[in-house]
Protein backbone atom coordinates (compact mmCIF):
# COMPACT_ATOMS: atom_id res chain seq x y z
CA UNK A 1 0.00 0.00 0.00
CA UNK A 2 1.14 3.73 -0.28
CA UNK A 3 0.50 6.88 0.54
CA UNK A 4 -2.81 7.37 2.63
CA UNK A 5 -3.49 3.61 2.45
CA UNK A 6 0.17 2.78 3.43
CA UNK A 7 2.69 3.87 6.29
CA UNK A 8 2.18 1.23 8.36
CA UNK A 9 4.51 -1.20 9.13
CA UNK A 10 3.13 -4.42 7.64
CA UNK A 11 5.89 -6.97 8.18
CA UNK A 12 8.49 -7.00 10.30
CA UNK A 13 10.59 -10.29 11.35
CA UNK A 14 12.47 -12.83 9.81
CA UNK A 15 12.10 -14.50 6.14
CA UNK A 16 9.77 -16.82 7.02
CA UNK A 17 7.64 -14.23 9.10
CA UNK A 18 7.77 -12.20 6.05
CA UNK A 19 6.78 -14.73 3.58
CA UNK A 20 3.92 -15.59 5.67
CA UNK A 21 2.38 -12.62 6.93
CA UNK A 22 -0.55 -12.17 3.93
CA UNK A 23 -0.44 -8.36 3.84
CA UNK A 24 2.89 -7.67 3.04
CA UNK A 25 3.93 -7.44 -0.90
CA UNK A 26 7.31 -7.90 -0.36
CA UNK A 27 6.71 -11.41 0.87
CA UNK A 28 4.17 -12.18 -1.95
CA UNK A 29 7.12 -11.24 -4.20
CA UNK A 30 9.23 -13.50 -2.28
CA UNK A 31 7.60 -15.94 -1.89
CA UNK A 32 6.71 -16.13 -5.61
CA UNK A 33 2.70 -15.82 -5.21
CA UNK A 34 3.57 -12.56 -6.86
CA UNK A 35 5.48 -12.74 -9.67
CA UNK A 36 6.67 -9.87 -12.61
CA UNK A 37 5.18 -12.31 -15.35
CA UNK A 38 7.35 -12.38 -18.55
CA UNK A 39 5.17 -11.57 -21.36
CA UNK A 40 4.06 -14.69 -23.21
CA UNK A 41 5.72 -13.45 -26.64
CA UNK A 42 7.61 -10.80 -27.65
CA UNK A 43 6.80 -7.95 -29.99
CA UNK A 44 7.83 -8.00 -33.32
CA UNK A 45 9.19 -4.88 -34.94
CA UNK A 46 10.52 -3.78 -38.29
CA UNK A 47 11.72 0.15 -37.76
CA UNK A 48 14.71 1.33 -35.55
CA UNK A 49 17.11 3.68 -35.34
CA UNK A 50 21.25 3.45 -35.69
CA UNK A 51 24.33 4.66 -33.92
CA UNK A 52 26.57 4.22 -36.26
CA UNK A 53 30.23 4.27 -35.15
CA UNK A 54 30.01 5.28 -31.83
CA UNK A 55 33.64 5.80 -29.91
CA UNK A 56 32.84 8.07 -26.65
CA UNK A 57 34.34 6.71 -23.52
CA UNK A 58 35.14 3.36 -23.73
CA UNK A 59 32.68 2.46 -26.61
CA UNK A 60 34.67 0.85 -29.10
CA UNK A 61 33.59 2.24 -32.58
CA UNK A 62 30.14 0.17 -32.35
CA UNK A 63 27.32 0.09 -34.46
CA UNK A 64 24.05 -0.23 -31.80
CA UNK A 65 20.53 -0.88 -33.57
CA UNK A 66 17.36 0.37 -31.34
CA UNK A 67 13.97 -1.14 -32.31
CA UNK A 68 11.42 1.45 -32.72
CA UNK A 69 7.50 0.30 -31.48
CA UNK A 70 8.84 -1.80 -28.28
CA UNK A 71 10.45 -2.36 -25.18
CA UNK A 72 14.40 -2.03 -25.66
CA UNK A 73 16.66 -2.67 -22.48
CA UNK A 74 20.15 -1.61 -22.80
CA UNK A 75 22.12 -3.70 -20.05
CA UNK A 76 25.37 -4.52 -18.73
CA UNK A 77 27.71 -4.23 -16.31
CA UNK A 78 28.36 -1.10 -14.24
CA UNK A 79 30.61 1.24 -16.64
CA UNK A 80 30.47 -0.90 -19.57
CA UNK A 81 29.15 2.35 -21.27
CA UNK A 82 25.30 1.91 -21.18
CA UNK A 83 24.81 5.54 -19.87
CA UNK A 84 27.42 6.69 -23.01
CA UNK A 85 25.65 5.00 -25.51
CA UNK A 86 21.85 5.85 -24.79
CA UNK A 87 22.86 9.46 -22.68
CA UNK A 88 25.48 10.61 -24.09
CA UNK A 89 25.15 9.78 -27.85
CA UNK A 90 21.54 8.78 -28.83
CA UNK A 91 19.53 11.43 -26.80
CA UNK A 92 21.25 14.58 -27.80
CA UNK A 93 21.87 13.05 -31.20
CA UNK A 94 18.66 13.03 -31.75
CA UNK A 95 17.50 15.89 -30.11
CA UNK A 96 19.85 18.40 -32.33
CA UNK A 97 18.14 16.06 -35.88
CA UNK A 98 14.66 16.99 -34.39
CA UNK A 99 16.26 21.10 -34.35
CA UNK A 100 16.51 21.21 -29.94
CA UNK A 101 19.03 22.46 -27.87
CA UNK A 102 20.74 19.87 -27.37
CA UNK A 103 23.93 19.01 -24.74
CA UNK A 104 27.19 18.10 -26.03
CA UNK A 105 26.96 15.02 -28.15
CA UNK A 106 29.24 12.07 -27.60
CA UNK A 107 31.70 10.84 -30.71
CA UNK A 108 30.11 8.54 -33.50
CA UNK A 109 29.82 8.40 -37.03
CA UNK A 110 25.98 8.91 -38.01
CA UNK A 111 22.47 8.24 -36.72
CA UNK A 112 20.37 6.28 -39.45
CA UNK A 113 17.22 4.42 -39.97
CA UNK A 114 13.58 5.19 -38.88
CA UNK A 115 14.58 8.82 -37.30
CA UNK A 116 11.18 10.20 -39.24
CA UNK A 117 8.66 8.34 -37.66
CA UNK A 118 9.29 9.79 -33.93
CA UNK A 119 8.24 12.88 -33.37
CA UNK A 120 10.25 13.70 -30.19
CA UNK A 121 12.45 12.34 -27.76
CA UNK A 122 11.63 12.33 -23.77
CA UNK A 123 13.95 11.75 -21.03
CA UNK A 124 12.26 10.54 -18.27
CA UNK A 125 13.46 10.18 -14.25
CA UNK A 126 12.53 10.31 -10.75
CA UNK A 127 13.13 14.20 -10.43
CA UNK A 128 10.03 15.98 -8.83
CA UNK A 129 7.61 17.16 -11.08
CA UNK A 130 7.45 20.64 -9.21
CA UNK A 131 8.92 22.42 -6.17
CA UNK A 132 5.64 24.34 -5.21
CA UNK A 133 2.81 23.37 -3.08
CA UNK A 134 0.75 24.46 -5.29
CA UNK A 135 0.72 21.67 -8.12
CA UNK A 136 -0.19 18.86 -7.61
CA UNK A 137 -1.08 15.66 -10.40
CA UNK A 138 -3.88 16.83 -11.88
CA UNK A 139 -2.36 19.89 -12.43
CA UNK A 140 0.37 18.69 -13.66
CA UNK A 141 -1.65 16.11 -16.20
CA UNK A 142 -4.05 19.24 -16.87
CA UNK A 143 -7.09 17.25 -15.23
CA UNK A 144 -7.87 20.09 -13.38
CA UNK A 145 -8.96 23.26 -15.87
CA UNK A 146 -12.22 20.92 -16.33
CA UNK A 147 -12.77 20.67 -12.86
CA UNK A 148 -12.68 24.43 -12.14
CA UNK A 149 -14.73 24.74 -15.72
CA UNK A 150 -17.73 22.44 -13.76
CA UNK A 151 -17.04 24.74 -10.59
CA UNK A 152 -17.47 27.94 -12.28
CA UNK A 153 -20.82 26.21 -14.24
CA UNK A 154 -22.80 25.71 -10.52
CA UNK A 155 -25.26 27.86 -10.25
CA UNK A 156 -24.11 29.70 -6.91
CA UNK A 157 -21.02 30.63 -8.90
CA UNK A 158 -22.86 32.25 -11.43
CA UNK A 159 -24.43 34.27 -8.87
CA UNK A 160 -21.36 35.40 -7.71
CA UNK A 161 -19.77 35.78 -10.17
CA UNK A 162 -17.02 33.33 -10.34
CA UNK A 163 -15.07 32.08 -13.04
CA UNK A 164 -12.47 29.25 -13.22
CA UNK A 165 -9.82 31.28 -12.47
CA UNK A 166 -11.44 31.65 -8.81
CA UNK A 167 -10.97 27.46 -8.20
CA UNK A 168 -7.52 28.49 -9.15
CA UNK A 169 -4.89 28.18 -6.71
CA UNK A 170 -1.66 30.13 -8.82
CA UNK A 171 -3.53 33.28 -9.27
CA UNK A 172 -5.22 35.33 -6.81
CA UNK A 173 -8.91 35.71 -6.56
CA UNK A 174 -10.43 32.66 -4.96
CA UNK A 175 -7.61 31.28 -3.30
CA UNK A 176 -6.42 32.52 0.40
CA UNK A 177 -4.51 35.84 0.82
CA UNK A 178 -2.29 34.75 3.43
CA UNK A 179 -0.91 31.55 1.88
CA UNK A 180 -1.54 32.04 -1.32
CA UNK A 181 -3.02 29.16 -1.93
CA UNK A 182 -0.56 26.80 -0.65
CA UNK A 183 -2.96 25.83 2.59
CA UNK A 184 0.49 26.38 4.74
CA UNK A 185 2.93 29.26 5.66
CA UNK A 186 6.52 27.91 5.68
CA UNK A 187 8.76 29.57 8.62
CA UNK A 188 12.27 29.60 7.51
CA UNK A 189 14.75 28.69 10.26
CA UNK A 190 18.21 29.35 10.66
CA UNK A 191 20.15 26.04 11.11
CA UNK A 192 17.11 23.82 10.71
CA UNK A 193 14.48 22.54 8.24
CA UNK A 194 11.67 25.21 6.97
CA UNK A 195 9.04 24.56 9.39
CA UNK A 196 5.47 24.06 7.61
CA UNK A 197 2.31 25.17 9.50
CA UNK A 198 -1.08 24.82 8.61
CA UNK A 199 -2.39 28.32 7.48
CA UNK A 200 -4.63 30.02 10.22
CA UNK A 201 -6.83 31.82 7.77
CA UNK A 202 -7.94 28.89 5.47
CA UNK A 203 -7.32 26.18 8.11
CA UNK A 204 -5.40 24.43 5.07
CA UNK A 205 -8.08 24.81 2.77
CA UNK A 206 -6.74 26.94 -0.01
CA UNK A 207 -9.15 28.95 -1.00
CA UNK A 208 -11.66 31.48 0.75
CA UNK A 209 -14.54 30.90 2.20
CA UNK A 210 -17.11 31.81 -0.19
CA UNK A 211 -15.20 30.10 -2.76
CA UNK A 212 -15.93 26.71 -0.40
CA UNK A 213 -19.37 27.08 -0.38
CA UNK A 214 -19.47 26.51 -4.18
CA UNK A 215 -20.38 22.36 -4.29
CA UNK A 216 -21.10 20.31 -7.05
CA UNK A 217 -22.69 17.31 -5.49
CA UNK A 218 -22.32 17.95 -1.53
CA UNK A 219 -18.64 18.75 -2.23
CA UNK A 220 -16.18 21.88 -2.10
CA UNK A 221 -13.46 22.44 -4.53
CA UNK A 222 -10.93 21.36 -1.49
CA UNK A 223 -13.19 17.86 -0.96
CA UNK A 224 -12.38 17.42 -4.49
CA UNK A 225 -8.26 18.18 -3.81
CA UNK A 226 -9.27 15.59 -0.70
CA UNK A 227 -10.09 12.56 -3.18
CA UNK A 228 -8.06 9.92 -4.18
CA UNK A 229 -7.39 9.43 -7.53
CA UNK A 230 -9.80 6.35 -7.96
CA UNK A 231 -12.44 7.89 -5.80
CA UNK A 232 -12.70 10.88 -8.31
CA UNK A 233 -13.28 8.89 -11.10
CA UNK A 234 -15.71 7.37 -9.11
CA UNK A 235 -17.56 10.46 -8.05
CA UNK A 236 -17.64 12.34 -11.61
CA UNK A 237 -18.36 9.08 -13.37
CA UNK A 238 -21.34 11.86 -15.39
CA UNK A 239 -18.62 13.97 -16.21
CA UNK A 240 -16.74 11.93 -19.39
CA UNK A 241 -14.22 14.64 -19.80
CA UNK A 242 -12.62 14.71 -16.11
CA UNK A 243 -12.77 10.93 -16.15
CA UNK A 244 -10.96 10.89 -19.08
CA UNK A 245 -8.52 13.38 -18.20
CA UNK A 246 -7.64 11.82 -14.36
CA UNK A 247 -8.01 8.00 -15.76
CA UNK A 248 -4.37 7.60 -16.61
CA UNK A 249 -3.31 8.88 -13.45
CA UNK A 250 -5.18 5.45 -12.22
CA UNK A 251 -3.42 3.26 -15.03
CA UNK A 252 -0.32 4.01 -14.32
CA UNK A 253 -0.92 2.76 -10.56
CA UNK A 254 -1.51 6.30 -8.52
CA UNK A 255 -5.15 5.19 -8.09
CA UNK A 256 -4.22 6.12 -4.21
CA UNK A 257 -2.58 9.39 -4.44
CA UNK A 258 -4.93 11.80 -3.68
CA UNK A 259 -6.11 14.76 -6.07
CA UNK A 260 -4.25 17.48 -4.15
CA UNK A 261 -1.39 15.89 -2.93
CA UNK A 262 1.59 18.50 -3.42
CA UNK A 263 3.88 17.59 -6.27
CA UNK A 264 6.84 18.04 -3.93
CA UNK A 265 6.12 15.29 -1.68
CA UNK A 266 5.58 12.40 -4.13
CA UNK A 267 8.37 9.93 -4.38
CA UNK A 268 10.61 9.91 -7.03
CA UNK A 269 8.89 6.71 -8.60
CA UNK A 270 5.64 8.52 -8.25
CA UNK A 271 6.71 11.21 -9.91
CA UNK A 272 8.09 9.37 -12.51
CA UNK A 273 4.75 7.76 -13.36
CA UNK A 274 2.71 10.92 -13.02
CA UNK A 275 4.98 12.25 -15.85
CA UNK A 276 4.23 9.03 -18.01
CA UNK A 277 0.20 9.58 -17.09
CA UNK A 278 0.88 13.08 -18.83
CA UNK A 279 1.72 11.51 -21.58
CA UNK A 280 -0.50 8.41 -21.91
CA UNK A 281 -3.20 10.96 -21.17
CA UNK A 282 -2.52 12.49 -25.29
CA UNK A 283 -3.82 9.07 -26.20
CA UNK A 284 -3.38 7.63 -29.77
CA UNK A 285 -3.12 9.93 -32.20
CA UNK A 286 -0.40 11.92 -30.24
CA UNK A 287 2.76 12.74 -31.95
CA UNK A 288 5.32 9.44 -31.66
CA UNK A 289 7.70 9.96 -29.01
CA UNK A 290 10.85 7.78 -28.14
CA UNK A 291 11.07 7.57 -24.36
CA UNK A 292 14.62 7.26 -22.67
CA UNK A 293 14.65 6.15 -19.05
CA UNK A 294 18.02 5.48 -17.12
CA UNK A 295 17.97 2.74 -14.47
CA UNK A 296 14.52 4.21 -13.65
CA UNK A 297 13.26 1.35 -11.03
CA UNK A 298 15.97 2.74 -8.99
CA UNK A 299 14.92 2.52 -5.41
CA UNK A 300 11.81 0.89 -6.38
CA UNK A 301 9.86 -2.18 -4.74
CA UNK A 302 8.98 -5.07 -7.14
CA UNK A 303 4.84 -3.88 -7.02
CA UNK A 304 6.19 -0.37 -8.41
CA UNK A 305 8.45 -2.08 -10.64
CA UNK A 306 5.41 -4.25 -11.98
CA UNK A 307 3.38 -0.79 -12.58
CA UNK A 308 6.26 0.57 -14.20
CA UNK A 309 6.21 -2.10 -16.62
CA UNK A 310 2.77 -1.63 -17.01
CA UNK A 311 2.87 1.83 -18.14
CA UNK A 312 5.29 1.00 -20.30
CA UNK A 313 3.91 -1.37 -22.06
CA UNK A 314 0.66 1.25 -22.12
CA UNK A 315 2.90 4.02 -23.97
CA UNK A 316 3.98 1.21 -26.12
CA UNK A 317 0.25 0.24 -27.22
CA UNK A 318 0.33 4.02 -28.17
CA UNK A 319 2.63 3.74 -30.67
CA UNK A 320 5.70 4.95 -28.83
CA UNK A 321 9.05 3.37 -28.29
CA UNK A 322 11.47 2.81 -25.50
CA UNK A 323 14.60 2.97 -24.16
CA UNK A 324 15.57 1.72 -20.95
CA UNK A 325 18.85 1.56 -19.72
CA UNK A 326 18.90 -1.23 -16.56
CA UNK A 327 20.34 -4.05 -14.82
CA UNK A 328 17.18 -4.97 -12.97
CA UNK A 329 16.50 -8.66 -14.09
CA UNK A 330 12.94 -8.48 -13.98
CA UNK A 331 12.67 -5.36 -16.55
CA UNK A 332 15.26 -7.53 -18.87
CA UNK A 333 12.93 -10.18 -19.07
CA UNK A 334 9.94 -8.61 -20.21
CA UNK A 335 12.14 -6.48 -22.75
CA UNK A 336 11.12 -7.14 -26.19
CA UNK A 337 14.82 -6.79 -27.04
CA UNK A 338 17.66 -6.83 -25.08
CA UNK A 339 21.35 -4.84 -26.17
CA UNK A 340 24.17 -6.08 -23.58
CA UNK A 341 27.12 -3.88 -23.51
CA UNK A 342 30.56 -5.45 -21.85
CA UNK A 343 31.52 -7.99 -21.34
CA UNK A 344 33.45 -5.49 -18.23
CA UNK A 345 33.87 -2.73 -17.09
CA UNK A 346 35.29 0.85 -18.55
CA UNK A 347 38.65 -0.71 -20.98
CA UNK A 348 37.94 -4.45 -20.95
CA UNK A 349 33.81 -3.20 -21.83
CA UNK A 350 32.23 -0.59 -24.88
CA UNK A 351 31.36 -3.71 -26.89
CA UNK A 352 28.18 -5.40 -28.07
CA UNK A 353 27.98 -8.68 -26.33
CA UNK A 354 24.74 -9.17 -27.25
CA UNK A 355 21.12 -7.76 -29.30
CA UNK A 356 18.44 -9.83 -29.30
CA UNK A 357 15.02 -11.44 -27.53
CA UNK A 358 15.59 -11.98 -24.22
CA UNK A 359 15.59 -15.49 -24.45
CA UNK A 360 18.54 -15.71 -26.55
CA UNK A 361 20.33 -13.87 -23.85
CA UNK A 362 20.74 -16.80 -21.41
CA UNK A 363 22.92 -18.73 -23.30
CA UNK A 364 25.03 -16.26 -24.32
CA UNK A 365 28.79 -17.10 -22.68
CA UNK A 366 30.05 -13.60 -22.19
CA UNK A 367 27.07 -12.21 -21.28
CA UNK A 368 27.05 -11.38 -17.29
CA UNK A 369 23.71 -10.96 -16.89
CA UNK A 370 22.59 -14.15 -18.67
CA UNK A 371 23.31 -15.90 -15.52
CA UNK A 372 20.99 -14.44 -13.38
CA UNK A 373 18.03 -14.74 -15.93
N1 LIG B 1 33.19 11.94 -18.41
C1 LIG B 1 33.91 10.82 -18.51
N2 LIG B 1 35.25 10.87 -18.77
C2 LIG B 1 35.97 9.75 -18.89
N3 LIG B 1 35.46 8.52 -18.78
C3 LIG B 1 34.17 8.41 -18.53
C4 LIG B 1 33.30 9.53 -18.38
N4 LIG B 1 32.07 9.11 -18.14
C5 LIG B 1 32.11 7.76 -18.12
N5 LIG B 1 33.38 7.33 -18.37
C6 LIG B 1 33.84 5.95 -18.43
O1 LIG B 1 33.21 5.28 -19.51
C7 LIG B 1 32.86 3.96 -19.17
C8 LIG B 1 31.40 3.75 -19.40
O2 LIG B 1 30.67 4.56 -18.48
P1 LIG B 1 29.08 4.62 -18.45
O3 LIG B 1 28.69 5.68 -17.51
O4 LIG B 1 28.58 4.71 -19.84
O5 LIG B 1 28.74 3.17 -17.85
P2 LIG B 1 27.34 2.48 -17.50
O6 LIG B 1 27.31 1.21 -18.27
O7 LIG B 1 26.24 3.46 -17.69
O8 LIG B 1 27.52 2.13 -15.95
P3 LIG B 1 26.49 2.19 -14.71
O9 LIG B 1 25.68 0.94 -14.80
O10 LIG B 1 27.38 2.18 -13.53
O11 LIG B 1 25.70 3.44 -14.84
C9 LIG B 1 33.29 3.77 -17.72
O12 LIG B 1 34.53 3.11 -17.70
C10 LIG B 1 33.43 5.18 -17.19
O13 LIG B 1 34.40 5.25 -16.19
MG1 LIG C 1 24.95 4.40 -16.33
ZN1 LIG D 1 -4.58 30.04 3.62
Amino acid sequence: MASHLGGEVVAAGNYDDIINDSLSLTGKYLSGDFKIEPPKSVRKWNRSLKIEGARQHNLKDITAEFPLNVLCVVSGVSGSGKTTLVKQILYPALKKIKGEIADKIGFHKAITGDVDSIAQIEMVDQNPIGKSSRSNPVTYIKAYDDIRDLFAKQPLSKMRGFQPKHFSFNVDGGRCDTCKGEGEQIVEMQFLADVHLTCEVCGGKKFKEEVLEVKYKEKSIYDILELSVDEAIEFFKEEKNIVKAIQPLSDVGLGYVKLGQSSDTLSGGEAQRVKLASFLGKGKNADKILFIFDEPTTGLHFHDIKKLLASFNALIEQGHSIIVVEHNTDVIRCADWVIELGPEAGDGGGTIVYAGTPAGLKKVKESRTAVFL
